[in-house]
């Protein structure tokens, strides 16, 4: 089927490329005519395993425009994948969706149906009707189709969904959508109404951020009491009721969903007068996480940061991702920098998106190489689950530090061994000796 998919960030980019790989002819449309320049050469504006190997195999099934109206002829189905950035009260600021719907209803010449795939708060189908019914010479059919792509194994989870959302309120736009996920099983499809559909995303997003937060407050008690939050999430996760996935504790959840939409659906409950204490409490414990991974930096340097050279391995929100938005290690970073002290950071994907979040600091260095960013370091922070983290040789890491203590928030390293190695090893729920 001829689509054409309006947004080339994340979202958008990742779908659209996938789409193709179905067999699909698909335009990529946005407004960034570099962008678009440097897409038509195959170069990718983000860091994401797979994606430009596989631009490069299905490049005779997409092709990239700044041009709407040109995208728009011969396509059945446009997907709108722009961005809904937070307003200034958390909640999702819907312009650039409904500019999106706007230009897309004034440059179409036969029927359309129009389907949202950037995260919108409940009705905003509703919002994109309204504008359609200014054209009544040709008809248009609106339908949700939300997207659950993680960051960092977005084609894998593409190709391999545990679920397909399908929104739609009309049979049309059913089965065109029906149509465009012919190849996966349809056991995997979900089909509801548009309001459900917009829903589902924000309520699936929240109960995950609401497990992180679980197991973070879990491994807080771990510490206090002696127990291993190691062996209790293994040991609850073995429970199917609860499933062993997002039960690793950590500096918080960050990233460009969980933390914007978790604001957005308790600002968007807010106007249908429905309190979500329990999702307001998930924001509040996410805020103070941050806090208290600082306050323990501070503590294992007993309480003295000056002149303490302090690194940080990782700054992007995840490994895997060059993506900083809202990760817990810039806003460690942000609260520790404040003292007179250097902080000397490395990540393999992340450090220039890094370089602008710290611009205000001139006591970080960043160094490409973990093993310089741990030379005379006083305290190693391990703020990212990068897997290459777990490999470095520690023993040359040990005989660079100044002083030997690693701090890891995300439990990746084997404890025994860093600390047979010689060093004081500090961990997430876990006592520290
Ligand atoms: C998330 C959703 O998973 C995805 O379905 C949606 O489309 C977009 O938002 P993403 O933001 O890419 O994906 O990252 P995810 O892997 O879900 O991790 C989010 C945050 O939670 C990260 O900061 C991660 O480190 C943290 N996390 C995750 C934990 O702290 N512990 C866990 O057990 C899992």
């Amino acid at each position: 089927m001829k689509i054409a998919i309006v947004g080339t960030g994340y979202v958008g980019l990742v779908s659209g490329v996938c789409l193709a790989s179905l067999g699909h002819q698909v335009t990529c449309v946005d407004k960034d005519f570099t962008k678009i320049k440097n897409l038509r050469n195959g170069v990718i504006p983000i860091y994401e395993p797979g994606l430009s190997e596989l631009l490069k195999k299905v490049e005779n099934n997409i092709n990239f425009t700044d041009n709407l109206g040109d995208a728009l002829i011969g396509c059945k189905a446009i997907f709108i994948a722009v961005g809904t950035p937070q307003d200034e009260d958390g909640s999702a600021d819907l312009k650039y969706v409904i500019q999106c719907a706007e230009e897309i209803v004034e440059k179409s010449k036969d029927d359309k149906v129009i389907i949202t795939k950037s995260t919108v708060p409940v009705h905003t189908g509703e919002k994109i009707k309204k504008i359609t019914d200014s054209r009544k010479d040709i008809k248009f059919y609106i339908a949700s189709n939300p997207e659950f792509l993680r960051e960092g194994c977005a084609i894998f989870d593409f190709i391999n969904p545990d679920r397909i959302v399908i929104g739609s309120n009309d049979d049309y736009s059913k089965d065109i959508l029906l149509e465009i996920y012919s190849s996966f099983s349809i056991e995997k499809i979900v089909t509801t109404d548009i309001a459900t559909a917009e829903l589902i995303k924000y309520a699936s997003n929240s109960f995950l951020a609401t497990k992180i937060s679980f197991i973070n407050e879990m491994a807080d008690l771990c510490e206090k009491t002696g127990a291993s939050i190691k062996n209790l999430s293994y040991a609850i996760g073995l429970d199917s009721r609860i499933g062993n996935k997002f039960l690793n504790a950590g500096p918080g959840f960050g990233g460009s969903c969980f933390p914007k939409d978790i604001m957005a659906i308790v600002n968007m409950s807010k106007k249908y007068d429905c309190k979500l204490s329990l999702i307001e409490s998930v924001i509040d414990s996410n805020k103070i996480r941050q806090e208290k991974m600082s306050k323990k930096i501070v503590a294992i340097l007993d309480n003295q940061l000056s002149n303490k050279n302090i690194t940080f391995l990782g700054l992007a929100f995840k490994g895997n991702t060059d993506d900083t938005r809202y990760s817990p290690s810039i806003s460690i970073i942000k609260k520790i920098a404040r003292n007179n002290c250097i902080i000397k950071v490395n990540d393999f994907q992340a450090l220039e998106n890094a370089k602008k979040d710290l611009a205000e600091f001139n006591n970080i260095r960043y160094h490409q190489d973990p093993y310089e960013a741990c030379t005379d370091s006083d305290l190693i922070v391990i703020a990212t689950e990068w897997n290459e983290y777990s490999k470095l040789d520690y023993s040359i890491i040990f005989s660079k530090a100044r002083d030997k203590k690693i701090l890891d928030l995300r439990n990746i390293l084997d404890g025994e061994k860093i600390q047979k190695i010689g060093f004081k090893y500090f961990a997430i729920g876990k006592k520290n000796d």
